[in-house]
């Protein structure tokens, strides 16, 4: 995957556009389809509730809240480090939404020092994301948190 065209190509679609939500919509689009292999990309977002709450996602429908400790994406949110799992079948803690699930990498979101939640992609395929991949994931979420910001969302200080 070329994740600096891709990188270019999501501030394009980004730059200039306000509204989180439709910046939201568009990135979980965009790298649905852009990357080759996956079965759902999508975000999940601090809540006042303390849970993780689905947002603007491509893919099947997906569990609607994950607890902050749990899950794969409740690990990268409360360590506010990405976490790459190759097998989901081998992490315990691992929320299955879609069983056509193998591999997953979830990058938190992060505005200044807060995380305000987490963006998630997972693929049918076993170990899909490879350092590369995980580099550019990061990358992709990088752009995006630098061009789209959530008005006044609970969040956690990291
Ligand atoms: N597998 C995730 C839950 C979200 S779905 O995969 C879309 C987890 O364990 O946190």
């Amino acid at each position: 995957m070329d994740y600096e065209l891709l990188e270019a190509q999501a501030r394009a679609l980004l730059d200039g556009e306000p509204d989180f939500i439709a910046n939201c919509a568009n990135f979980a689009s965009f790298v649905f389809n852009a990357i080759d292999g996956l079965n759902w990309a999508g975000f999940y977002f601090a809540s006042e509730a303390g849970e993780l709450v689905l947002g603007p996602f491509n893919g099947r429908p997906a569990c609607t809240r994950l607890p902050y400790g749990r899950g794969v994406c409740g690990k990268a949110f409360t360590t506010g480090e990405t976490v790459v799992v190759d097998d989901v079948h081998a992490f315990a803690d691992h929320i299955a939404c879609d069983s056509a699930s193998q591999s997953e990498i979830v990058v938190p979101l992060r505005a200044g020092n807060r995380i305000y939640g987490v963006f998630d992609v997972d693929s049918p395929h076993l170990a899909r994301f490879s350092r590369d991949d995980r580099a550019g994931i990061e990358r992709l979420v990088a752009a995006f948190t630098s061009l789209a910001e959530p008005a006044g969302s609970p969040a956690r200080a990291n």
